[in-house]
């Protein structure tokens, strides 16, 4: 599949990422499809792509007919039957048999030459194509969070990926206003298995009381970083930064230094999944 060809994005799951990442797609002028499971998914992504598209307008980033353009170009659909595109972008759960289930059933209905791209945080490529009958289509396309805002996208060939589908999907990232950078097919590529200890060792720390949330959060803030780390496991939702450590751990053999954290397993279950459920590490059930 060459750029050219491109006209037509299916974005699934229309989650944290997915939202974002089906608003950059219409605003390259993509015809964008985004699906999920979940009913729910809907009102909250067309809110948070109508909000996005307004405080774009406010800081004279686009005009009001680039936000209606964007907008009259996404449709959201539960129905898989209408998931046929150029490009498959998932960004569903973090689990390697949930997206491997996806990609069979998706290559069933689409052209082989359709590329399926994983914006995966953490799984090898490699291991999500295995099960297809056509694992040179499938690529890793990780954005970075929020997705309409950060620049970064990696782009991770598996041992099967062609060269076609690596350069194709660099080249869609750009369209949409992305620097894309190329990284190996290991678990965590570059960022997230360098940050991963951002994460992990703030989290050891609290569990041995070294400090509390807003004090290490207040800290590593002055020393420079954009936020602290409970701030920002907040924003990316815990549950999703849990699923990536877990699988970390289990890609590099159980290495303590990937240890998830009990703290971090408490919140999942409890269903404190950070901002997008109202509460993580700290309360937000008073922001609209
Ligand atoms: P999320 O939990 O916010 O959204 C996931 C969405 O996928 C939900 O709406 C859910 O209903 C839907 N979903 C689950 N299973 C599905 C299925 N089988 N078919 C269709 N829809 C399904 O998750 P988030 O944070 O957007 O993460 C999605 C992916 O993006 C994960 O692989 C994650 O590792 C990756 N990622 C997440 C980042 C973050 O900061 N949250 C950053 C970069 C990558």
């Amino acid at each position: 599949m060459l750029i050219e060809n491109v006209k037509k994005i299916v974005v699934i799951g229309a989650g944290t990422m997915g939202t974002g990442i089906a608003q950059m797609s219409a605003m390259a002028g993509f015809q964008t499809i985004l699906y999920d499971i979940q009913d729910e998914a809907f009102p909250r992504a067309r809110k948070q792509i109508e909000a996005n598209l307004d405080g774009a307008i406010r800081r004279n980033k686009i005009s009001p007919e680039d936000k209606n353009r964007a907008i009259a170009l996404v449709e959201m659909t539960d129905r898989f039957e209408n998931l046929m595109g150029d490009v498959i972008i998932e960004a569903i759960v973090e689990k390697l048999t949930v997206k491997q289930d996806l990609f069979s059933r998706l290559e069933l209905i689409n052209a082989p030459e359709a590329i399926f791209a994983s914006n995966t945080s953490s799984i090898p490529i490699t291991r999500i194509a295995t099960e297809l009958k056509n694992p040179q289509r499938v690529v890793g396309m990780h954005f970075f969070n929020p997705a309409h805002i950060m620049k970064l996208v990696e782009i991770i060939s598996g041992a099967a990926t062609s060269q076609q589908v690596a350069e194709t999907t660099r080249q869609l990232a750009v369209k949409m206003g992305k620097k894309a950078v190329s990284a190996k097919d290991s678990p965590g590529f570059i960022v997230n298995r360098v940050a991963r200890h951002f994460y992990v060792e703030s989290l050891r720390s609290l569990e041995e009381g070294v400090a509390d949330v807003a004090t290490i959060d207040a800290l590593i803030k002055s020393s420079g970083f954009r936020m602290g780390p409970f701030t920002l496991m907040d924003l990316i939702g815990i549950d999703t930064n849990y699923a990536v450590t877990c699988s970390m751990y289990d890609s590099f053999h159980q290495d303590a230094k990937f240890r998830p954290s009990r703290i971090q397993q408490k919140l999942v279950d409890a269903g404190h999944h950070g901002r997008k459920s109202g509460k993580g590490f700290y309360d937000y059930s008073k922001e609209s």
